[in-house]
């Protein structure tokens, strides 16, 4: 079990903040409970993130088809999913203060932690959160923001069947907003009620059960890989077999990975066996044909379902505190970000040494535009002094930082056209033809 580490969790919110990263939404209102919102360094770190995802679990493969559903679906969508009736969390109340709380986080169920007061009854408490669509507000026209974008995926199944006539096993994915109410939003992106998930229903054969454990551990380890890929330290990553009282009620067996944040080791994503109770479900409710027809024996059959799932905030919080690092360069404390170059938001920085000499500007920027060819997220920078740019690049994980000095121009007649390429790991430095930066950086 990690320890646990707020001190580092405050530096992290702090940094996220100061360098654009991750704001509260509405923060010139005080912001709001269980919202954030990215600055142009999150966006980008979560961008890398999905990419990842992407290109690792659709691109590089022929049997997941991507789609892309909407947030607001038919209500019956939501009941024939047990969502309606069970996705709820036990709520208490204090009798003194009226503050809320989620019963299963708290360590004295009668006991306020806010004021000390008295707990009331536990009660279930829905986590959709509830709309109305049209223009009429009531009972008939509520409907809910999706808390999950699996139904999407079992909703359009349908669909994906008909327009591609896939063979078993295939799977389709989505990346896209879930909202939860949840009682205590809390640690940072980690608990909140706007996230966005990265889901994969995979459809397998029921009549092999073998090859389904083998695509369920061949998809835990893809999402091991995964992890580490993003720069995830192997040894903070946790694998928990959930025992069947904690699972969804939908899992005949499910696989959480949990992570060591700051906060204490918490579930970073899931991995369940969903078996056939989504399609059977919508079976149920729509009398739509969910089956799957084999041509090779002319059986018809609903599908197994196994559905690897992750969030994509979690992965962000996770990175971002795995990549955090303090130390001393050069006898000087610094902060940097060591984040893997998939995920890093800027891959390299250019630099004139100097602000004020127009041939080095003119001459980094001739550089910087070259570069921006090959490696769109770089950035140029000739704010501050040079100490102060390589700092500012460090807080934001940027692997490289490349100056056009004097050299450059043929001060040194034996360096001309040679920049310093720094590592923002070891702070090293070493000169670098301009020709060859950019498989250099690659
Ligand atoms: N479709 C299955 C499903 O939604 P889940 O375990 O409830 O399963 C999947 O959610 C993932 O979504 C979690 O592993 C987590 O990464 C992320 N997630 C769930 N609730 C979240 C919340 N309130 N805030 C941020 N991420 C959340």
């Amino acid at each position: 079990m990690a320890d646990k580490n707020p001190e580092l969790m405050e530096k992290i919110v702090s940094l996220s903040k100061r360098r654009g990263f991750i704001y509260p939404s509405s923060d010139i209102y005080g912001g709001y409970a269980g919202f954030w919102g990215y600055g142009p360094y999150g966006g980008d770190l979560g961008h890398n993130i999905k990419q990842h995802f992407w290109d690792k679990f659709i691109l590089e493969r022929e049997d997941i088809y991507p789609i892309s559903t909407s947030i607001i679906m038919n209500p019956q969508v939501w009941e024939a999913s047990g969502h309606v009736s069970g996705f709820a969390d036990p709520l208490v109340e204090c009798d003194k203060c009226h503050h809320r709380f989620r019963a299963d986080q708290l360590e004295d169920k009668n006991k306020c932690p806010d004021c000390g007061g008295s707990l009331g009854n536990e009660r279930q408490f829905n986590m959709m959160f509830e709309t109305h669509v049209g223009a009429m507000e009531d009972d008939s026209s509520v409907s809910y923001l999706r808390p999950e974008t699996a139904q999407g995926m079992f909703t359009n199944f349908k669909n994906i069947i008909d327009s591609f006539h896939p063979k078993l096993p295939f799977g389709m994915a989505q990346i896209g907003k879930a909202f939860r109410n949840e009682i205590s939003p809390r640690d940072f992106l980690f608990r909140s009620r706007e996230f966005e998930q990265m889901e994969i229903e995979y459809f397998v054969d029921p009549r092999d059960p073998k090859k389904i454990d083998q695509i369920f551990s061949d998809f835990y380890e893809e999402q091991q890989k995964f992890l580490h890929e993003i720069g995830l330290t192997p040894a903070k990553i946790h694998k928990i077999d959930v025992p069947a009282e904690d699972r969804a009620h939908y899992s005949k067996k499910s696989i959480d990975t949990e992570y060591d944040f700051p906060f204490g080791q918490k579930e970073l994503l899931g991995l369940a066996y969903r078996t056939d109770y989504d399609l059977k479900a919508h079976v149920g409710k729509s009398s739509a044909d969910l089956s799957y027809f084999d041509e090779e024996t002319q059986e018809r059959f609903i599908p197994h379902c196994i559905e690897p799932t992750m969030g994509v905030d979690r992965l962000v919080m996770a990175v971002l505190s795995d990549a955090y690092t303090e130390d001393d360069l050069g006898g000087e404390k610094r902060t940097y970000l060591k984040f893997s170059s998939i995920v890093a938001p800027v891959k390299a920085a250019v630099f004139p040494l100097l602000k004020n000499k127009p041939e080095l500007v003119a001459k980094a920027r001739e550089v910087y535009q070259m570069l921006k060819k090959e490696i769109p997220n770089i950035e140029f920078d000739d704010n501050g002094n040079i100490g102060k740019r390589y700092r500012r690049q460090d807080e934001i994980g940027t692997p490289y930082c490349v100056t056009i000095d004097f050299d450059t121009l043929g001060e040194n007649p034996d360096l001309k056209d040679t920049v310093t390429v720094r590592d923002r790991d070891t702070g090293e430095q070493r000169r670098v033809n301009i020709k060859d930066i950019v498989s250099e950086l690659k």
